[in-house]
C-alpha cells in the first residue's frame, strides 16, 4: 500500500476522502468527534509538506439523495476548530472554492457514489492533482470516492489509515501470546468470519451479548423474551465443539428494555419466560476479566450487554476495566465497544481504538478491502 511517504504533494491540490461519519444528537451537535480528531495527523502533515490545497470528501450516515439533514456542516466547522483554519462547505461538486482547506458536501448526495460511477469518480479527480484515502472506516466500500477516484490520480493510504491497517493486519499474523478475542453485540451471523478467524488463530475466543442466545439454544437451553437471532443457531451450533470458545454461564436479566425494569440475576444461562437476559452475570464477567488480565494480546469488539441501561451495564464495564488496566496489547474495533469505551471514560486506556465498525471486522477476517486494494 502506498501511504504519504510516497506521494510529492508539494505545490499540488490533494484530494483527502476522510470518515467524518460521526454521531449527531437531535440538535445536530456532535456526540463524538473521534473520527474528526484522527484524521488531523494527516490533514497536518499534506498542509506541512506543502500541498497547495485539501479538498476533503466524506460521507454522513445513509441518505437517498439530498437531505439537509445528513449535511456535513457540523463536521466542517468542528474541523474548523480542531485544525484552526476556515473549512468552507461547497454543496456540490460544479462550486468547489479555492480553498486552503475545502470540504465537500456528503458524497451520498451525488448520485453514482455508492454505485463506484466511473463518471463521479472522474468529476472527483478533477478537483485535485493527488488523492489521499485517510477514512479507514468506509475502505470496505467500492465507492466513487473510495475506490474509483484511486485509480484516476496518483493515490496513497493517509496515516490513520496507515496505522489501522498495520495494526488489524499485525494482529492475527503474530500477536504476543496468549491471545484472547472478545466478541459481543447483537447479531453472531454478522461476525461469523470474526469468529472463525480468531478461532484458528486466538487462544481463547470470549462470547457476550445477544449474540450468546443463538449459542444457548443450539445447546438446548431455553432464552425466554431475550433478543436471540434465530438464523444466527445454526452457525452457532457448528462452532460449539471447539474448546477455544468460552461462553457465559450466568447472566442478569429484565422484565422489558429499560433502565427501570424490573431486574434479577441469573445463576446460569437459562433464560425464563417473560425475561430477556441483558447482560453477562458477575461470575463470568470475573473470569473474562481474568484471561483479559493473563493475555498478551487482546481483541475487543461488541458489547457484553445493554451497557446503555444501567442496571445492565456492568459486563460491559468489567471488559472496558479490564483493557484498560491489562498489561497486555489492547485493540477494539470501532462501532459499540468504542462508544462503550468513551461512556466509561477509558478511550484513551487502550493501544488501538479503530475508527472502523465493519471495516476492522472484515481487516480481521483476512478480507481485502476495496479502498486499501486501491492503493496497492
Ligand atoms: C461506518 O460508520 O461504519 C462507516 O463510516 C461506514 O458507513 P456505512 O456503513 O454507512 O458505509
Amino acid at each position: 500500500m502506498r501511504t504519504l511517504d510516497d506521494l510529492d504533494v508539494e505545490g499540488k491540490r490533494v484530494l483527502v476522502r476522510v470518515d467524518f461519519n460521526v454521531p449527531l444528537d437531535e440538535d445536530r451537535h456532535i456526540t463524538d468527534d473521534a473520527r474528526i480528531r484522527a484524521a488531523l495527523p494527516t490533514l497536518r502533515e499534506l498542509r506541512e509538506k506543502g500541498a497547495s490545497g485539501l479538498v476533503l470528501l466524506a460521507h454522513l450516515g445513509r441518505p437517498k439523495g439530498r437531505d439537509a439533514t445528513f449535511s456535513l456542516r457540523p463536521a466542517a466547522e468542528r474541523l474548523s476548530e480542531l485544525l484552526g483554519v476556515e473549512v468552507q462547505l461547497a454543496p456540490d461538486l460544479d462550486s468547489v472554492p479555492d480553498g486552503e482547506v475545502v470540504m465537500v458536501e456528503n458524497v451520498r448526495f451525488f448520485g453514482g457514489e455508492t454505485k463506484n460511477d466511473p463518471e463521479l469518480a472522474k468529476r472527483y479527480a478533477a478537483l485535485a492533482d493527488a488523492y489521499v484515502n485517510d477514512a479507514f472506516g468506509a475502505a470496505h466500500r467500492a465507492h466513487a470516492s473510495t475506490e474509483g477516484v484511486a485509480h484516476l490520480l496518483p493515490s496513497a493510504a493517509g496515516r490513520l489509515l496507515e496505522r489501522e491497517v498495520e495494526t488489524l493486519t499485525g494482529l492475527l499474523e503474530d500477536p504476543k501470546r496468549p491471545l484472547v478475542a472478545v466478541v459481543g453485540g447483537a447479531k453472531v451471523t454478522d461476525k461469523i468470519g470474526v469468529l472463525e478467524a480468531f478461532l484458528e488463530q486466538a487462544d481463547t475466543v470470549l462470547i457476550g451479548g445477544a449474540m450468546g442466545f443463538p449459542f444457548f439454544k443450539a445447546q438446548g437451553h431455553s432464552v425466554g423474551a431475550s433478543l436471540c437471532e434465530e438464523e444466527g443457531v445454526e452457525p452457532a451450533s457448528k462452532l460449539l465443539g471447539n474448546d477455544k470458545l468460552e461462553l457465559p454461564t450466568d447472566l442478569v436479566a429484565g422484565r422489558e428494555f429499560n433502565a427501570d425494569t424490573e431486574v434479577r440475576e441469573l445463576s446460569e444461562v437459562d433464560v425464563p419466560d417473560g425475561w430477556m437476559g441483558l447482560d453477562i452475570g458477575a461470575g463470568t464477567a470475573e473470569r473474562y476479566m481474568a484471561a483479559i488480565a493473563a493475555a498478551g494480546t487482546v481483541f475487543w469488539n461488541g458489547p457484553m450487554g445493554a451497557f446503555e441501561l444501567e442496571p445492565f451495564a456492568a459486563g460491559t464495564k468489567a471488559v472496558a476495566e479490564a483493557m484498560a488496566s491489562t498489561d497486555a496489547t489492547t485493540v477494539v474495533g470501532g462501532g459499540d465497544s468504542a462508544a462503550a469505551l468513551a461512556a466509561f471514560g477509558l478511550a484513551d486506556r487502550v493501544d488501538h481504538l479503530s475508527t472502523g465498525g465493519g471495516a476492522s471486522l472484515e481487516l480481521v477476517e483476512g478480507r481485502e478491502l476495496p479502498g486499501v486494494v486501491a492503493l496497492s
